[in-house]
């Protein structure tokens, strides 16, 4: 496989640095729009510098690009990155981390992240550009939008549909034939047991359009 770049410095990019190299691959380093870490480490890799003037050193067909940015309460930021980059030619890799259990009848889209620890259970749709974070599940029939981050411990039980751009909070459970719409925000352990157009926050158990909550 070729060399990958992480685009952003964090600690998303970390996570995404660790599990790329538990599985075999090979990274280069990482970009970071603050000049203040260039030429530092992070993880025994390089910070390189800002991604312009870093990827303008690079062939587009032999490194591939992940996407470092993560995201505690929407992806807008993540999709936007990888949409720019994309659209100037460069290729956003998949990361699987090699404990992560996908089975072969799910179905994962471009530049999907499933770290370490993570599950996606048989016919299990993942959109791209989605995380399932360490230790989150994904249960059989599932359907991911594009740009989702379902976090750390989540759990999308059995035939629970999340729209684009939804964040699944650490912790949380979604009940079986649930539907998310688009830019929903579930709080970190809440429970879902009600339908939700999206647009708007859902916290407690059971969860309720969190009022108050900006
Ligand atoms: C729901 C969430 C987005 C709210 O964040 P926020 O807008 O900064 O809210 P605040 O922390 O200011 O809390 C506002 C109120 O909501 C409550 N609240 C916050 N998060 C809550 C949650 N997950 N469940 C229940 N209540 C919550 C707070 O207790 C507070 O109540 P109060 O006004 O009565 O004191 C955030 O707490 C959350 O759960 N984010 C997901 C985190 C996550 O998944 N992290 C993983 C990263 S890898």
């Amino acid at each position: 496989m070729k060399p990958v770049i992480i685009i952003g410095a964090g600690g998303h990019a970390a996570v995404v640095a660790d599990a790329l190299q538990a599985a075999g691959v090979s990274v280069l380093g990482f970009t970071d729009a603050d000049s203040t870490k260039h030429q530092s480490r992070q993880c025994g890799l390089p910070i390189l510098g800002g991604d312009a003037i870093v990827l303008a050193g690079y062939d587009r067909n032999e490194v591939l690009l992940a996407n470092g940015v993560g995201g505690v309460r929407g992806t807008d930021a993540r999709r936007a990155l990888q949409l720019r980059l994309q659209e100037a030619g460069w290729r956003f890799t998949t990361v699987i981390h090699p404990t992560a259990i996908v089975s072969p009848h799910a179905r994962v889209g471009h530049g999907v992240q499933l770290l370490a620890g993570s599950i996606v259970q048989v016919s299990a749709v993942i959109g791209e550009g989605t995380i399932v974070n360490t230790a989150a599940i994904v249960e059989h029939d599932v359907e991911v939008g594009d740009y989702v981050h379902v976090a750390p411990r989540a759990l999308l039980c059995g035939a629970v549909t999340v729209g684009n751009l939804s964040h699944i909070g650490a912790g949380a459970v979604v009940r079986q034939g649930i539907q998310l719409g688009q830019h929903t925000l579930v709080g970190a352990g809440a429970v879902v047991v009600k339908d939700f157009d999206g647009g708007g926050e859902l916290v407690g158990m059971p969860a309720r359009p969190a009022g108050g909550i900006a």
